[in-house]
């Protein structure tokens, strides 16, 4: 009896070791597949963000995960940039578009050895949509900057623009301000940043006023203030504006304007420079502000849609270097 019940659990249990052995077979064939086929993908993934990294130009422009912003592709920063601007350019959130073209613009620029961190300006997210979307442009171009505001054009979101920089770019183990210029710059101007540092750097990094002076016959850049298109000022004007009670006392107002007034009030920026005909708004429609397109340009200001744009941007070249490829055929 012993026996015969023996045999069939015998074979019973060599049944269920064949089995486990063979399924164990199994999963580790399945495995094996599975990690092929992933490997694959990923070896693709891998190629491709590689080539993403040479091919496209803000892939680079925008990796600088320890430095606050982008610098402009061709960045010849292995020595100390002799000069550092910020240019803040105040848009709206959901102005996500614009930024990406601007990005675009500015990615593409070469620096001449500054160093110029592209930032887009706004206050307070309002929705849901803004929040994750921000964020995700922020996780990949950290080139945002969120004000503690509500939306407002006249009433002193360039205030608390320029007064909240200190504490943001606080950096205390550095004795040295985080930048020697701070610009304000709209989303419809177009800057050349070759010629902005060029422009520059004979200039004072002490008590200085740059821009467009309005009105726009002007040519006096202490009458009477700098045009929005974009102005900027040296960092102690920055760091005045946020401790003197001047301009907190003045906030309503075309922002430039009561820029220009604070500093009148105040009498700082008895360093200016007025950079008209270099800035200029685009020649159409005419008035006595604008200027033809010409060689000598900081800044194209009103370009209010795509023509206006890409008349500017084929005018100063700004594809000549595209570098020939097989990949495509831009006659
Ligand atoms: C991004 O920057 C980091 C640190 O500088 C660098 O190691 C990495 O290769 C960069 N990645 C790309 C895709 O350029
Ligand atoms: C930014 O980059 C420059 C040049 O590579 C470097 O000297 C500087 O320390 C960096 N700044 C930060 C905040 O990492
Ligand atoms: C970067 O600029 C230098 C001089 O300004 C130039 O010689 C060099 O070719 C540029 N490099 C690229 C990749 O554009
Ligand atoms: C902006 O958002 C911050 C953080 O969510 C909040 O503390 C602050 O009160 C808001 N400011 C305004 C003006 O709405
Ligand atoms: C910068 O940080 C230091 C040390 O934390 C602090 O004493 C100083 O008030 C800060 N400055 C600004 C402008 O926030
Ligand atoms: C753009 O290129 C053309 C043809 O090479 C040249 O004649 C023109 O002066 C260039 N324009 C500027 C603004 O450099």
């Amino acid at each position: 009896m012993k026996t015969t019940t023996t045999r069939p659990e015998r074979r019973q249990s060599f049944a269920k070791i064949s089995f486990t052995l063979s399924s164990f077979f199994f999963v580790i064939l399945f495995i094996y597949v599975w990690f092929s086929i992933n490997e694959v993908q990923f070896e693709g993934l891998r190629k491709l963000s590689q080539s993403a990294a040479i091919n496209f130009p803000f892939y680079q422009a925008f990796n600088s995960s320890t430095n606050t912003s982008f610098i402009a592709e061709n960045s010849t920063l292995t020595s100390d940039p002799d000069i550092r601007i910020l240019i803040g350019i105040t848009t709206l959130p959901n102005n996500y578009n614009r930024r990406h073209f601007l990005r675009l613009i500015y990615g593409t620029q070469s620096t001449n050895g500054a160093q110029i961190d592209v930032k887009f300006v706004f206050c307070n997210l309002t929705n849901d949509d803004q929040r994750v979307l921000v964020a995700l442009e922020i996780m990949r171009y950290d080139d945002i900057i969120i004000l503690d505001c509500e939306e407002n054009m006249n009433r002193g979101k360039t205030y608390t623009y320029f007064s909240s920089l200190p504490e943001m770019f606080n950096n205390t183990d550095d004795k040295y301000a985080p930048y020697d210029y701070v610009m304000k710059a709209d989303d419809d101007t177009y800057f050349r940043l070759e010629n902005l540092v060029e422009s520059i750097r004979p200039l004072p990094k002490e008590d200085l006023y740059y821009g467009y002076v309005i009105p726009c016959s002007s040519m006096d850049p202490f009458k009477r203030y700098m045009s929005g298109m974009g102005y900027m000022v040296s960092w102690d004007i920055v760091e005045w504006i946020r401790s003197s009670d001047i301009p907190k006392n003045h906030l309503e107002g075309p922002e430039d304007k009561v820029f220009g007034d604070w500093l009148h009030v105040g009498k700082r920026g008895k360093n200016r420079y007025n950079a008209k005909w270099s800035m200029y708004n685009y020649p159409t429609p005419p008035s006595p502000c604008t200027h033809e397109l010409w060689p000598d340009t900081i800044a194209v200001h009103l370009l209010k849609n795509d023509e206006k744009w890409i008349k500017t941007l084929k005018y100063f070249n700004v594809t000549n270097n595209l570098k020939p490829s097989k990949l495509y055929h831009i006659p």
